[in-house]
């Protein structure tokens, strides 16, 4: 089964999440394409598609946003994953957040599986304003990998 991993990543931690979603999905079997969204034109080769974005200022990157309404009729037809990155504290490891407004609406537009908030990481420089480090966790992207995995596995079986 063929899987698109489409990501939206001002400054590289969404990519590293993307990365790791990618390698699991892989380990599982699948054959996963990983590409920034903003370069996907056509997404009729996949079965299913995550398309994963940072936040910034309550927002989804514009790359994802734009990816979803450039594809939401084809997207309603897939089995779709969204996520986003991430708070700058232990947050997404402690509660499960809930998505920004415009990924919510997105999710039932297209009827989407599942949507997960990953911690974020913000490189020195790059704010004065918000703490510097690195909230993303292999293991949470790893076990959300598996999820997904399971779902599409039954798909395989139901043929
Ligand atoms: C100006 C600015 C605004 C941000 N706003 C949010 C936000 O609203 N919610 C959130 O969870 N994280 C927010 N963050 C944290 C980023 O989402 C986090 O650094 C993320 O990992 C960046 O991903 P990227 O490296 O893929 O761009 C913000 C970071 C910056 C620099």
């Amino acid at each position: 089964m063929r899987v698109l991993v489409a990501y939206a990543s001002k400054h590289g931690g969404t990519l590293g999440l993307a990365e790791w979603l990618t390698d699991a999905l892989r380990e599982s079997g699948f054959e996963v394409t990983l590409s920034p969204a903003r370069d996907v034109h056509e997404i009729a080769d996949y079965e299913a598609v995550v398309v994963g974005g940072s936040l910034y200022v309550f927002r989804w990157h514009a790359d994802a946003r734009r990816f979803v309404k450039r594809h939401r009729e084809a997207l309603s037809a897939k089995r779709v994953w969204l996520f986003s990155s991430g708070p700058l504290d232990e947050s997404a490891r402690e509660t499960e957040i809930a998505p920004v407004r415009f990924v919510r609406k997105a999710m039932t537009e297209i009827g989407a599986r599942g949507h997960r908030t990953f911690g974020g990481r913000l490189l020195p420089g790059t704010s004065s304003a918000l703490p510097v480090g690195d909230w993303r966790d292999r293991a949470e992207v790893e076990a959300w990998a598996s999820e997904i995995a399971n779902e599409l596995a039954e798909v395989v079986h139901q043929g």
